[in-house]
């Protein structure tokens, strides 16, 4: 499948609740999948309080945690366990800048938001994250066999 199976990633990828709101959950998952990437893992969900406060505890006690909490228990997401080679660093690069007004074009935040929060997608920005972050959702991804799920 690549020419270096031990560059392979898995990383956790989410259309927000604005994303999933607008239609646009199809436009993610044609990016992803024409970069060469798979989605392993898809549900769409409601988050949990619980769930998006585990997800987001980086982020306790920041002035815009509670609104990011808020924000994301607002609507729909629809959460991915996402594979390839060096998937986390290709999906940020995919996904643009956190402020989707200074993300490129061609990014998925550059091309659909001009937002902070309401950025349309979430990536995980380190493997140690990805690994973190898929255990809130898709547990069985990340089990204790080393490289769980890949
Ligand atoms: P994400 O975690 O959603 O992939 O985004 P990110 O790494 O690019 O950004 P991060 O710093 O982790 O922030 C998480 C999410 O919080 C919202 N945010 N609001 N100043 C603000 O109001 C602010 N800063 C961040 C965004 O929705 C961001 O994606
Ligand atoms: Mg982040």
């Amino acid at each position: 499948m690549s020419e270096n199976s031990s560059e392979q990633e898995l990383t956790f990828v989410m259309v927000k609740p604005d994303g999933v709101r607008r239609g646009l959950t199809g436009e993610v998952i044609l990016r992803l999948e024409r970069k060469g990437l798979e989605i392993v893992r898809m549900e769409k969900i409601l988050m949990k309080p619980e769930q998006a406060a585990t997800l987001y505890s980086p982020h306790f006690g920041k002035p815009f945690y509670e609104s990011l909490v808020g924000f994301i228990t607002s609507g729909p997401v629809v959460v991915m366990g996402v594979k390839g080679r060096k998937a986390v660093s290709v999906v940020r690069k995919l996904i643009g800048s956190t402020d989707a007004a200074e993300a490129q074009p061609g990014t998925v935040r550059g091309d659909f938001s001009t937002a902070v929060q309401e950025n349309v997608v979430h990536a995980s920005s380190s493997p140690e994250d990805a690994r973190r972050e898929l255990s809130i959702f898709f547990p069985e991804l990340v089990g204790e066999k080393e490289g769980g799920g890949l």
